[in-house]
């Protein structure tokens, strides 16, 4: 505790002194990239969402789809909310600079998301309201966690995968035309957000140990469970939209793959160290909740005891190549998409 200039301050006098590898600078001066890009690609958000209401002559859904499309986005309005809290508290807690800088940055993205959608919900003439318990659980998991490897591991490698799968199949549903085009400027910001996770979380884990590295395997458990549960909660929602919830947890697990197998293989830990336990879980779970057919429980508890003993492998980081848009910055230039 700081007394009148006396005792520990919160300022990290030592920021520039910590030793840092080769690959360890590498990596921090992609984090400050994240920064630089994310001041570039800033859009603004009245702009955007206003010429595309005046573009299209307002919301248009099916009257069918519109209470399963207000269910879901109230999830991601609270989960933008959320991610800003999050990126807010990252912002404050990492110490060398660059990985401050990149939170930081998505903090900025993540509040203008939150007004964005807000503003959008209220276009659609949707008064959002509590969330239900299993979102609120995984939410709360991740705001109130205070160890700095989870909660990037849980925001940015988690729950940014989840959204951008998300946004990708609302996409390409094509659900209403103002909102297909809005999200692909949430998705050109969200993948940015992964790459926080992907390029910090090396730092983390380095060093960890054992005990601690099993304690990281667990929380992920944690959020895929709820994660899990809240799918099953929306899954007559995605039905109604057009949605197959197991393409989706299919998409979650390839970028989640990708993004955590290349944050453990920057550092030297085999991807598939203990097996992967939360891979191996998230496998069998799926077969037991998500049967691609009705089956009985004896059939489900089989195919999902085979699908846990599959080997996990990290996958390519080309999954997140459909997330890079073109957009119209607020400088009033268009952004090619990232190649
Ligand atoms: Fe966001
Ligand atoms: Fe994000």
């Amino acid at each position: 505790m700081a007394f009148a200039g006396f005792g520990r301050s919160q300022l990290s006098y030592d920021m520039f002194d910590l030793a840092r590898s080769a690959a360890e600078a590498k990596r921090l001066a992609k984090c400050e990239n994240i920064y630089h890009r994310g001041q570039e690609l800033a859009w603004d958000g009245k702009d955007v969402l206003g010429e595309l209401l005046a573009r299209h002559g307002g919301v248009h859904v099916a009257d069918a789809q519109r209470a399963a499309l207000e269910r879901v986005f109230t999830i991601i309005l609270w989960g933008e909310l959320a991610a800003w809290k999050i990126s807010a508290q990252l912002a404050d807690r990492l110490v060398p600079l660059e990985a401050k800088m990149a939170a930081t940055s998505q903090a900025f993205d993540e509040a203008r998301h939150f007004y964005v959608m807000h503003d959008y919900l209220t276009a659609l003439g949707f008064k959002p309201g509590r969330l239900d318990r299993a979102p609120q659980a995984l939410l709360d998991l991740v705001l109130e966690t205070d160890d700095l490897a989870a909660k990037l591991m849980g925001m940015q490698l988690m729950i940014e995968t989840i959204a951008l799968a998300l946004f990708q199949a609302v996409r390409e549903r094509e659900v209403e035309p103002v909102l297909t085009e809005l999200l692909r400027y949430f998705e050109r910001d969200e993948a940015r957000h992964v790459g926080l996770g992907m390029q910090y979380l090396p730092s983390l884990l380095t060093g960890m140990s054992r005990r601690e590295g099993v304690r990281l395997v667990t929380f992920q458990i944690r959020i895929m469970y709820w994660a899990l549960t809240e799918l099953r909660l929306v899954r007559s929602d995605f039905e109604t939209l057009g949605i197959d919830p197991r393409r989706v947890i299919e998409s979650v697990r390839k970028k989640q793959l990708a993004a955590i197998g290349a944050a453990y293989e920057a550092v030297g830990i085999p991807f598939d160290r203990d097996r992967n336990l939360a891979a191996m879980s998230l496998n069998g779970v799926v077969e037991l909740m998500f049967p691609p057919v009705p089956a009985p429980l004896a059939a489900r508890a089989r195919t999902a005891w085979t699908a846990f003993w599959r080997r996990a492998q990290p996958g390519s980081l080309d999954v997140f190549a459909p997330h890079q848009h073109a957009i119209r910055t607020a400088r009033g230039v268009v952004a090619p998409a990232d190649g």
